[in-house]
């Protein structure tokens, strides 16, 4: 049995965190959406809209369920008894963060490995950044962004 987590602060998920839980879950038993739930950031979504919106968009994925946590990823991983993080790659820019962070909780936790998928090449440009600055200033432009990729 293989149990993975997937954290994020996913605020607000997008379709690149959906495409890498769609195909991690074909690569698992478990996949668990960690949803940090930071007290030190200023959210746009609280955390229970983020679980609300991740179990809406994940609801035909049998094998995949929606936690939040707060602390460290690493205690969150041995609370859930998982033999990896996954995370999604979506250019350079992303390498040197991720890099630090996985060798950060391997030395945390030399149990916890992490995985990395690289983002499909239709979402390689999207993040909740941008999509919260559009949401800030628009509300239906992210969801025209949305469907235009589906
Ligand atoms: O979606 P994000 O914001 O890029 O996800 C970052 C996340 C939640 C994976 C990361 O901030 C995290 O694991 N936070 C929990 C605190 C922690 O364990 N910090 C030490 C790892 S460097």
């Amino acid at each position: 049995m293989l149990r993975a987590i997937y954290p994020g602060s996913f605020d607000p998920v997008t379709y690149g965190h959906y495409d890498i839980i769609c195909r991690s879950c074909k690569i698992v038993d478990e996949l668990i959406v960690g949803v940090l739930n930071n007290k030190a950031k200023m959210p746009l979504f609280s955390v229970e809209e983020r679980v609300k919106m991740l179990k809406e968009v994940t609801k035909d994925l049998p094998n995949v369920r929606i936690i939040p946590f707060d602390g460290l990823l690493v205690d969150f991983a041995e609370r859930m008894d998982a033999d990896m993080v996954i995370r999604g790659l979506r250019a350079i820019t992303d390498f040197e963060y991720e890099l630090q962070m996985s060798q950060t909780n391997h030395k945390l936790s030399p149990n916890v490995e992490t995985m990395f998928l690289t983002t499909s090449i239709e979402y390689s440009y999207l993040s909740s950044t941008t999509v919260r600055e559009i949401l800030l200033s628009s509300y239906h432009r992210p969801l025209q962004l949305s469907l235009k990729r589906r």
